[in-house]
């Protein structure tokens, strides 16, 4: 054989994954094989592989005689929308996707490579877990792993595509990048599996069940985004990246848009229902404001009495964070602390600013809530915001009563613009709450208890519930009309474009975990 069919048949051998047999089992799964997601995910022609003639080196159980050229991972780089981009996607033809030592080194070098050229990494996973013939050295191979995974957290973006098995220790590199995609009905996520619980706490309980999309996403919050198919999860992973700069120093991409900076939008006057406790859909708001009316929603399935995703505002992409009086009245929880802190810090480590819509009555009350820690979980939030230091604008749409206006973005912890709409009440608590608090005994001994206390109810309302007191101690820079949102967001982001803010020096801070 001359050098160059030498090199084909290599190549050849590296294209051909685990064989035939198993690329058409792959595709009966209803998944694509790891090189059509690579395809998929790259501008057309852009990809350039590394290693693709990397071999595994164990000897041990007759792997001597099973080496397929690539060792079970491709990777490399490749362009998204024309900027550079490092990928890995796990084969799960080639020994069932299973990390050896040297499939390690391939993902652990293109992850020294993007943090130096301060690109975002890309994961494929669809795995075995640890190289069983391995032992030490494919645990080895994923510590390395989430070494990387943690120095590159917050330096470049980094995007987990969970497309087949990820269990055991596995789970942890996904865990540590910022977003989780999961496909439904292929993917599933699990540190322990349905047998080793069966037997050890004797729970019967499905894959799906325990570790699937809808699982991940709406109960435990590990996944961030559930998509009904391979296609679908590359198309979003490109989409998603179109928001974000592509390392912490850089500025996200400008977005082209004809939707005019002045644009009034009337449909905002109506938004908030004349009845302070009527619900209304905060996604509403958001569409009718920003560019296109083009919102990325995260965490969409998760704590839905927070809503959190990227927009753009005049071109610029910003994240947002908006209560949901649509589901528990926009009241903070646990869950919505924690999937707000960690969207918070995310923008503030990618110089994305922050936009806050608020209506919120409180944090949610009650034992369960208590006794999980609402106290420490609630702090992460405000501590997200209180440290970040990118461009940050609030406005108040509603209620912002109690400890929650101190969380959401005030003024107080270094929020640079803080607007409110007419129909916003900012007080201690809502109306009901206090007045039974401060007038107690007086409705005890009152012989129309009903009456009076609606009368103090609205003695109390106009006194509080209303932007006035806040704006007067300059604690809202301004009230606006509702239609007036959109160009005054625009008017504050650009007036923040050159903030320069920084936290005193430290090793880091200690977010309450
Ligand atoms: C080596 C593996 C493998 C592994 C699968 N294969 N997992 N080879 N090491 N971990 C191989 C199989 O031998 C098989 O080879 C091929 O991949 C496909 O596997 P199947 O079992 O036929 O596929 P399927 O029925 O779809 O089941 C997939 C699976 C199952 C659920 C992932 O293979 C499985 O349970 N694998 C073991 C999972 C596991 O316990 N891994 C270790 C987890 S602990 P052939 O030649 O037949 O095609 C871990 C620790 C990480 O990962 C530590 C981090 C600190």
């Amino acid at each position: 054989m001359d050098k160059t069919q030498h090199l084909q048949d290599l190549q050849r051998r590296a294209e051909a994954g685990g064989g035939e047999e198993r690329l058409r089992r792959q595709h009966e799964a209803g998944k694509l094989t790891a090189r059509e997601r690579i395809e998929f995910l790259f501008d057309p022609g852009s990809f350039h592989e590394v290693d693709k003639l990397v071999t595994h080196r164990c000897v041990d159980f007759g792997m001597a005689d099973q080496v397929v050229p690539g060792d079970g991972v491709v990777a490399g780089q490749g362009r998204v929308d024309g900027r550079i981009v490092y990928a890995f996607a796990q084969d799960f033809t080639v020994f069932g996707g299973s990390l050896s030592e040297t499939n390690a080194g391939k993902i652990v070098k293109i992850m020294d490579l993007a943090l130096k050229m301060g690109a975002p990494v890309v994961g494929l996973n669809d795995s075995g877990g640890a190289r069983i013939q391995e032992g030490v050295l494919s645990l080895g191979g994923y510590a390395d792993i989430f070494l990387r995974n943690t120095l590159a957290s917050g330096v470049i973006p980094q995007i987990s595509a969970i497309m087949g098995p990820c269990a055991g220790g596995a789970v942890y590199s996904p865990a540590i990048t910022d977003f989780n995609i999961m496909v439904e009905g292929t993917s599933y996520m699990f540190v322990t599996g349905p047998e080793v619980i069966r037997t050890v706490t004797h729970e019967q309980v499905t894959k799906e069940e325990l570790g699937g999309a809808l699982t991940h996403n709406a109960t435990s919050g590990v996944a961030h985004f559930s998509v009904p198919d391979d296609r679908e999860c590359l198309r979003l992973v490109r989409e998603l990246l179109g928001y974000l700069p592509s390392n912490n120093v850089d500025d996200a991409p400008r977005r082209e848009t004809t939707d005019p900076a002045d644009r009034e939008d009337e449909s905002l006057e109506r938004i908030v229902p004349a009845s302070p406790n009527q619900p209304y859909d905060v996604l509403d708001l958001v569409h009718a404001i920003v560019d296109e009316g083009a919102f990325l929603e995260v965490h969409r399935h998760f704590a839905k009495n927070i809503v959190v995703g990227f927009a753009h505002l005049a071109g610029r992409s910003i994240g947002i964070v908006a209560n949901q009086p649509a589901h528990l009245a926009g009241t903070l929880d646990i869950d919505a602390s924690v999937k707000a802190a960690r969207f918070v810090r995310f923008c503030d480590a990618f110089n994305i600013a922050l936009v806050t819509f608020e209506d919120v009555p409180g944090f949610l009350p009650g034992v369960r809530q208590e006794h999980g820690g609402i106290i420490r979980h609630g702090a992460k939030l405000l501590f997200a915001f209180a440290e970040a230091t990118v461009p940050k604008v609030t406005v108040i749409t509603r209620k912002a009563y109690g400890g929650a206006y101190c969380v959401m973005s005030s003024k107080h912890i270094r929020t640079d613009v803080n607007l409110a709409w007419p129909t916003a009440e900012i007080a201690v608590m809502g109306p009901e709450g206090a007045v039974n608090i401060l007038y107690g005994r007086e409705l005890q001994a009152a012989s129309d208890a009903d009456a009076l206390r609606a009368k103090r109810v609205e003695e109390f309302r106009e006194k509080f519930a209303n932007p006035y007191v806040a704006a007067s101690r300059g604690f809202v820079d301004e009230v606006i009309l509702p239609r007036q949102t959109r160009s005054k967001l625009i008017a504050a982001l650009a007036g923040l474009e050159t903030k320069r803010d920084r936290n005193p020096p430290k090793k880091h801070g200690n977010i309450p975990l």
